[in-house]
């Protein structure tokens, strides 16, 4: 039974556990797992590989004849686990990397999210870096979107404030955030700005919206998201009391962290104020 499958009920668990912490009012938020070759031939003879092709709009040709388990567009995460078979499905992309069909679930006249185009075009750019990216999940996360409403919608900016906010950050994201302006959602435009902030950065934020996060397993691409948006919740709490800080974390500090937990920080990060 394909729902019994170790990585659907991780895949439920995630949506679930981001229902919870109250990323996904409503249809908020998509997420999309790429399967592992052991994975599709333990599903396969569950699939239905008789429904017609649909064109993506954008081409991940290095991605041709991958499975992916996604989201329904329009489904509501606080259904993922009692309604599964409604609020995703499994798709196969075609070996041109262009179109898609469902092969299950998305029961009631589902599809998959209609985010697809930024989701296929982030695993393309991550599979591209390296083949263990399997996650790609979009959030809407409460305070890092308060966030876009007043710092400057800069990586720069984004990735200092956050690392300042939690000692942990600079170790748990390195590479730092990507940040993109307001765009309309579900486009083609969003696709190509979000998959090419995925080429530097494991996180993407869509000021206004929400954010991506990519990652090779679900409790690390889970746990990215919550390290990112908890550091957030900080940061809007200091700059609710007051604008400015007493004290905080240094450039220094910084480069001694990145040698104690042996990771690299681009020194772009550490500029001074
Ligand atoms: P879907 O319901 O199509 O996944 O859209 C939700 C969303 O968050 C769009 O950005
Ligand atoms: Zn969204």
């Amino acid at each position: 039974m394909i729902l019994e499958q170790p990585f659907v009920q991780s895949f439920i668990q995630m949506g679930t556990d981001g229902y919870d912490l109250g990323w996904h009012e409503r249809n908020g938020g998509n997420l999309s797992y790429r399967l592992k070759p052991s994975e599709v031939e333990a599903v396969k003879s569950e699939l239905n590989l008789n429904n017609p092709w649909t064109p993506i709009g954008v081409q991940v040709e290095n991605l041709g004849g991958e499975y992916f388990l996604v989201t329904g567009s329009g489904r509501f995460f606080r259904h993922l686990s009692d309604r599964p078979l409604e609020s995703l499905g499994f798709i196969e992309l075609d070996e041109t990397g262009t179109s898609y069909r469902i092969v299950y679930g998305f029961e009631n006249g589902g599809k998959p999210t209609s985010e697809l185009p930024s989701h296929l075009m982030n695993h393309a750019v991550k599979v591209a870096i390296d083949p263990e990216y399997r996650i790609i999940y979009h959030a809407h996360t409460t305070n890092l979107i308060a966030l876009t409403f007043v710092l400057p919608l800069q990586d720069e900016v984004f990735t200092r404030e956050l690392w300042e906010m939690a000692t942990e950050c600079p170790v748990v994201f390195p590479e730092g955030v990507g940040v993109i302006g307001w765009m309309v959602p579900g486009s083609i435009e969003i696709a190509y700005a979000t998959s090419n902030k995925m080429k530097d950065y494991d996180l993407a934020i869509w000021a206004h919206h929400g954010t991506f996060a990519a990652g090779k397993d679900f409790d690390t691409t889970f746990g990215l998201m919550h390290t990112a948006e908890k550091a957030a919740e900080i940061l809007v709490k200091v700059l609710s009391m007051s604008p400015n800080k007493a004290q905080t974390i240094q450039p220094q500090d910084f480069r001694d962290v990145a040698d104690a937990f042996r990771v690299t920080l681009d020194e772009r990060f550490l500029y001074n104020k």
